[in-house]
C-alpha cells in the first residue's frame, strides 16, 4: 500500500496533458529523451522536467546509457495499474495523440532505414568486423554448448546477417531458418551457405517485429548481436519468444553495458549494451527466465565484453519475482 502523499504525487504526475502524451507513447515501449523531443517538438529541458516528475512519482523508470537516458513505464502494481487505466480510457485517436503515435512510427522507420543503409554498406566485411569487438572462439564454443544436446527440429536465427550462426550450429538442427531485414546481408549469407553445402539452412527476408508465420515453431531461437540495433530490445525479445516452442530455448548474445558513444553514429547502434537487470526485466515480460548467463571479456583493449544469455520459458510453478 502507498502513503496518501505518494498517491497524490502519482496522480499529479499523470494529471497533465504533456505528461499524459509521454505516458501514451511509453505504452509503445522504451523511449529516449531524444525520441520525445523529436516527437513532441518541445525543448529537451522541458521534456526532461516532465520526465523527472513522472520518474519521481514512480510512474516511469529511468535508465542512463552513455549520453542518453531511456524511460519505460513502471509495471508495478500501483503505477502499472494507473498507466493501464489511463490507456484504457484515453482516446488515442484524439488528434494530438494520434499524431504523436504516427511520429513515433515514422521515427522508428527512419531509424530502421539508417540501420539497413549501414548493413548494406558493410555486408561484405561483416564477418571481419564482428570479430573486431569480440573474442570469437571462446564465445562460439559456449554457444555450441548452450544449444544443448537435445536434437533441434527447427532453429530460427533472427537477424542472421551473414548466416554465421547457421554455419556454426550446422549439424545440430534438422531445419534452420535465418531471417534478416537486409537483402545485402542475406545475399552474403546465401553465397556462404551454398559454398559450404549447408543444405538444411535457408535464409529469408523479414522483420523481427513481424514473425506471425513462425509462431511457436522454434526449438532453438537465436538473437546474436541484434538487440543493440533496437531502441526497445524488449520488443524484439517478445517477438522472438512468440516463435519459441513451449519447451524451447532462446540464446541471446549481446554487449554488456559500455560507453562507446561513437557506435551510435558510426555503426547504427541504438543501445550501448545491456545489463543483467535490464535483461531480466525484458525476458520476464516475455514469459521467459534466464537459465544462465556468461560474460566474455574482450580479446583486445578496445574490444567489448559480450554476454551469452540462455533463456527458457517460465515454468508454471516458478515463483521467482523480478
Ligand atoms: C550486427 S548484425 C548480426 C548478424 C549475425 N547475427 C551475426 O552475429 O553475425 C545485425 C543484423 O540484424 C539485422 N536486423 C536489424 N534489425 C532487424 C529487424 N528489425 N529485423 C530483422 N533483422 C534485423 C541487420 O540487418 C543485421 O544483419
Amino acid at each position: 500500500m502507498r502513503q496518501p502523499q505518494d498517491i497524490v504525487l502519482l496522480l499529479k504526475a499523470a494529471g497533465e496533458v504533456t505528461r499524459m502524451r509521454l505516458l501514451a507513447l511509453l505504452v509503445q515501449g522504451e523511449l529516449s529523451v531524444k525520441d520525445f523531443t523529436e516527437i513532441l517538438g518541445q525543448s529537451q529541458p522541458r521534456i526532461s522536467r516532465h520526465l523527472k516528475l513522472l520518474a519521481d512519482s514512480g510512474l516511469v523508470t529511468r535508465h542512463a546509457e552513455g549520453a542518453w537516458a531511456y524511460y519505460r513505464l513502471n509495471r508495478d502494481k500501483t503505477s502499472g495499474a494507473l498507466a493501464e487505466w489511463l490507456m484504457e480510457h484515453l482516446d488515442t485517436d484524439a488528434a494530438e495523440l494520434r499524431r504523436d503515435l504516427e511520429k513515433l512510427s515514422g521515427l522508428r522507420a527512419a531509424q530502421q532505414e539508417r540501420a539497413a543503409a549501414y548493413f548494406a554498406t558493410i555486408a561484405q566485411s561483416w564477418d571481419k568486423l564482428r570479430s573486431l569487438h569480440v573474442a570469437d572462439s571462446a564465445l562460439e564454443t559456449a554457444i555450441v554448448e548452450a544449444a544443448g544436446q537435445e536434437p533441434v527440429d527447427m532453429f530460427l536465427d533472427l537477424g542472421t546477417g551473414t548466416g554465421r550462426m547457421l554455419e556454426l550450429l550446422d549439424g545440430k538442427y534438422r531445419e534452420g531458418i535465418g531471417l534478416d531485414s537486409s537483402r545485402e546481408m542475406l545475399s552474403v549469407a546465401r553465397a556462404k551457405l551454398d559454398a559450404e553445402g549447408i543444405e538444411k539452412a535457408q535464409v529469408r527476408l523479414g522483420n523481427i517485429t513481424e514473425l506471425d508465420d513462425y509462431h511457436q515453431s522454434g526449438d532453438l531461437v537465436m538473437l546474436h548481436q541484434v538487440l543493440h540495433y533496437f531502441d526497445d530490445p524488449s520488443i524484439a525479445i517478445a517477438h522472438a519468444a512468440h516463435c519459441l516452442k513451449p519447451n524451447g530455448r532462446m540464446l541471446i548474445v549481446d554487449f554488456a553495458p559500455h560507453d562507446l558513444e561513437f557506435l551510435r553514429t558510426e555503426q547504427a547502434h541504438r543501445r550501448l549494451g545491456m545489463s543483467q537487470e535490464q535483461m531480466m526485466l525484458w525476458v520476464r515480460a516475455a514469459g521467459l527466465d534466464v537459465a544462465s548467463c556468461r560474460s566474455f571479456p574482450p580479446a583486445r583493449d578496445d574490444g567489448l565484453t559480450v554476454c551469452l544469455w540462455v533463456l527458457e520459458t517460465i515454468k508454471p510453478n516458478t515463483t521467482k519475482g523480478v
